[in-house]
């Protein structure tokens, strides 16, 4: 499948998959219609001038493939399960996904616990094909079906005082044979955040499936977060927690490799990796010839260049 500018996918190819939200009841009674209607207009979520830059004029497809369903599925990081690519996929259909809540505290005018389910009422669901680029130097292309993270910060009403979001996966050894393990090199729960500004921009979304369909639990069911122009480590999957912090909060591979991994995390071809290049990357799924492509600032999506203004994006790595 091509990404195109007037991207379509067939809404064959999804229709059936609203058995999914009709289990959960995500979106209630119109949970078909909604999907269908995501199939119908997907947001296309490629940069503004990207397809005039790429040397294809609009409608043509563009030379960017939707990664094979089975890679993405399969290829995973998941460290609660396991450090190895394939780990996840192996074990985490053991995990337990429903009943789910999620918990909103710190800054905000309401906190509370909810059901997974109320967090999403009144929340259509949108398609978003993205770039997802690896700090270790490989990418995919996934389309996801999720919505704008603001929607969910909205519902708890943000304090003026909230500058940070952050947010925590799941913690449950039973379940994860990663976090039992003795290898592991992160410490658990897993722990991201953004800025509250970079959580509200309307590329920063909060997936409940992909490929029209829910989300595996090795891609981070039933809640996980997708910030395209970040690192993918960014993107913590399976989500039972949310706070609004006054201050910048402590990030699991930060913790773990400070020199490494900083709190920003943007895609950046100009910062290299202390032990490797940033410049370029393997787009999977890579052939035997194994080619790589240029990695490109904020992974192409430039529309988010405005929230760093000012910045030395080297020393906020
Ligand atoms: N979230 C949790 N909770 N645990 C993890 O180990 N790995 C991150 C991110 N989210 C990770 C996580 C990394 S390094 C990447 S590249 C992406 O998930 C991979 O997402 P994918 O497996 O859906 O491609």
């Amino acid at each position: 499948m091509l990404i195109n500018s007037k991207n379509q996918i067939p809404a064959s190819e999804i229709t059936p998959e609203s058995v999914y939200l009709s289990r959960r009841k995500f979106i209630g009674q119109s949970s078909t219609a909604v999907l269908v209607g995501a199939a119908a207009t997907p947001a296309i979520a490629l940069p503004s001038g990207w397809v005039e830059e790429q040397g294809y004029s609009e409608g043509e497809p563009i030379g960017e493939k939707i990664t094979p369903e089975d890679i993405a599925t399969r290829y995973n990081n998941f460290y609660e399960f396991g450090t190895g690519k394939e780990d996840p996929s192996k074990k985490a259909h053991v995990l337990t996904t429903d009943p789910w809540s999620i918990e909103v505290a710190g800054e905000v005018a309401k906190p509370g616990k909810m059901q997974i389910e109320d967090v999403l009422k009144g929340i259509d669901l949108e398609e978003r094909i993205y770039r997802l680029r690896c700090v270790e130097a490989w990418s995919m292309v996934v389309p996801w079906v999720g919505f704008p993270v603001k929607k969910v910060l909205d519902k708890f009403e943000p304090l003026g005082s909230a500058k940070y979001v952050k947010f925590t996966t799941l913690y449950r050894p039973k379940e994860m044979p990663g976090i039992r393990s003795i290898f592991s090199s992160v410490e658990f729960p897993y722990v991201e955040g953004l800025r509250l500004d970079e959580a509200n921009h309307p590329l920063a979304i909060f997936a409940v499936g992909m490929y029209g369909k829910i989300l595996p639990n090795q891609n981070g069911a039933p809640f996980r977060l997708v910030v395209p122009w970040k690192y993918g480590f960014k993107s913590i999957k399976s989500i039972v927690k949310i706070e609004l912090t006054k201050r910048e909060p402590r990030t699991t591979w930060n913790r773990s490799a400070p020199h490494e991994y900083g709190f920003y995390a943007n895609v950046n071809p100009e910062v290299d990796h202390p032990r490797w290049s940033q410049a370029r990357e393997r787009r999977l799924p890579t052939t035997i010839f194994g080619g790589t492509i240029a990695t490109r600032m904020f992974n192409g999506y430039d529309e988010v260049a405005s929230l760093y203004e000012g910045m030395d994006l080297k020393r906020n790595y």
